[in-house]
This record gives structure tokens, C-alpha cells and sequence, in this order.
């Protein structure tokens, strides 16, 4: 792996720890205003200090987060449909020059395994491995999950695996039964899951918790953080649990300490 990849890579994945805690703040792309992020700049710089990194769009990134943080930013890059249309429909909504003029960490798009537009998703991904290999920029990607499908271990790990094999750099999925053979179908691409829709604080822990101690280097959690009650102590917690192997207990104590 190139220098410039690798140093990418350890701003974001924490080389003390091996693992990572993404905050992921994107949905605006296809949700619009989602609950939390309305005024995307009060909910999310100040978790800022305690976020390994940040995924979101240009535009929101210019719009509400100062161009002097320090923190690696996960730049997304697919979109072009909203939650009135088919999700799969997605095309590249950045280049990968404004990624390099915005100082992105790691660029990232979706990939709809099973979707109406499987093909077009799978060849976005492969036209920024292909940009991301020769700039030294990490792709992550995302494997999305349509209306119907089912998020079991048989149907991530397809995905997962599928974007493995086109040369993504960080695989990002969803928790289920099983996690071990999403993680194992992955080799040695390191595997985040998302956090999916708001649940409670305690089940998030447990979720992050199990993905850790199934093989997943760490997570890119979106709504169980900035939708919290405490989205501070939420964070920090989840940092307890992903870097420093912290019980469930523990964490959930950590969340309730300064709610
Ligand atoms: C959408 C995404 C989001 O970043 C992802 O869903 C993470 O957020 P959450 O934890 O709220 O699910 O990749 O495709």
C-alpha cells in the first residue's frame, strides 16, 4: 500500500487501537433534513472532539463544520436520488479533485447489492477505487440495504464480499446474526457498521459491542448518536466500548453520566 493511502488510513483508524469511531452525518443527501441535523453545525461540532472521523457531503461540510478542524473527513460521494424515488438510482455527486481540494481522509459511496441499479452502483465504487488507488485516497463503501431486503449474514456478506473483490479499502454494513461470517467474507478489508435507525442507548452499546467482539474494527453511527438524548455521553460511551473494550455496563454508565 502506498504512503500517502496508509497515512490516510491511520488518521482514521486509530493506530494505538486498531479501531475506529466514524461519525456519520450524511443522510441529508437522500433524507433531506433529518431529525437531529436541521441545524447540522449545533449537533455535530460539538461531538467533534470525540469522532475519530466524519463522514458527510461537500456541501454540508462547507455549509456548518470549520475548515479548521483537524478531524480526517469521509467524503460522500454518491447520491442523486431522495427517499421519494428508487435509492439503488445512484450516480457520483463529487469529484474526486474536489475530494483532494476539500483535504478528504477517505472518499465513500453506497453500493446496492440486489437494488434496481446493482450495476451502476457497483461500477460507481469501482470508478473511486480506481481514483482512490491513484491519489492515495481510502475508499470506504457503504453496502446499502433496499425496502426488501433481508440484513442477515448470507445477504451482507454477499455484498460485503462483492466490494471487497472491487477494491474497497473499508467495508461499512449493517450488524446481524451471524456477524462473524460478514467479517471473515471480508479477509483482511476492515469492516464498520452502521448504526440504522434510532434504538435505544443500551442496544446500540450491545450492538457495537458484538460487532467489536465479532472481528469489526469499529463503527460509522449516525442516529444512535446525534438523535440521542445525550448525544455527548452517547459518544463517549461508544468510544469506551469500540477503543478501550469497555462492557456494555460500563458504557451505558459513561452515556448516563452527564445526561
Ligand atoms: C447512508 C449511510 C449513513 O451514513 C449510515 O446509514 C450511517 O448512519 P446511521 O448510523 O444513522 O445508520 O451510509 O447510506
Amino acid at each position: 500500500m502506498q504512503w500517502g493511502m496508509k497515512n490516510r488510513l491511520s488518521r482514521i483508524i486509530s493506530p494505538k487501537t486498531g479501531k475506529c469511531v466514524m461519525l456519520a452525518v450524511d443522510h441529508g443527501y437522500f433524507q433531506g433534513p433529518t431529525t437531529g441535523l436541521r441545524e447540522l453545525g449545533k449537533t455535530v461540532n460539538p461531538l467533534l472532539p470525540y469522532a475519530d472521523a466524519l463522514m458527510i457531503t461537500r456541501g454540508a461540510l462547507r455549509n456548518w463544520i470549520p475548515p479548521e478542524t483537524d478531524k480526517p473527513i469521509i467524503l460522500r460521494m454518491s447520491g442523486g436520488t431522495s427517499i421519494l424515488k428508487e435509492l439503488s438510482n445512484e450516480v457520483l455527486t463529487s469529484s474526486v479533485t474536489d475530494a483532494i481540494r476539500i483535504n478528504a481522509s477517505a472518499i465513500t459511496c453506497s453500493v446496492f447489492i440486489g437494488g434496481e441499479h446493482e450495476k451502476e452502483t457497483i461500477a460507481n465504487l469501482a470508478e473511486l477505487v480506481d481514483k482512490g488507488e491513484k491519489y492515495g485516497i481510502p475508499v470506504l463503501a457503504v453496502t446499502a440495504v433496499g425496502k426488501d431486503m433481508a440484513r442477515d449474514s448470507r445477504y451482507l456478506g454477499l455484498a460485503s464480499r462483492i466490494c471487497v473483490e472491487i477494491g474497497a479499502h473499508i467495508i461499512k454494513t449493517y450488524y446481524c446474526d451471524n456477524f462473524k461470517e460478514v467479517v471473515e467474507a471480508c479477509g483482511n478489508v476492515p469492516v464498520v457498521i452502521a448504526g440504522g435507525k434510532k434504538i435505544e442507548e443500551k442496544e446500540a452499546l450491545q450492538m457495537a459491542r458484538d460487532a467489536i467482539d465479532a472481528g469489526a474494527i469499529g463503527v460509522d453511527m449516525g442516529r444512535n448518536i446525534f438523535q440521542s438524548s445525550n448525544p455527548i455521553g452517547m459518544i463517549k460511551a461508544v468510544r469506551a466500548v469500540v477503543h478501550e473494550g469497555k462492557s456494555v455496563d460500563e458504557g451505558f454508565g459513561i452515556y448516563k453520566e452527564k445526561k
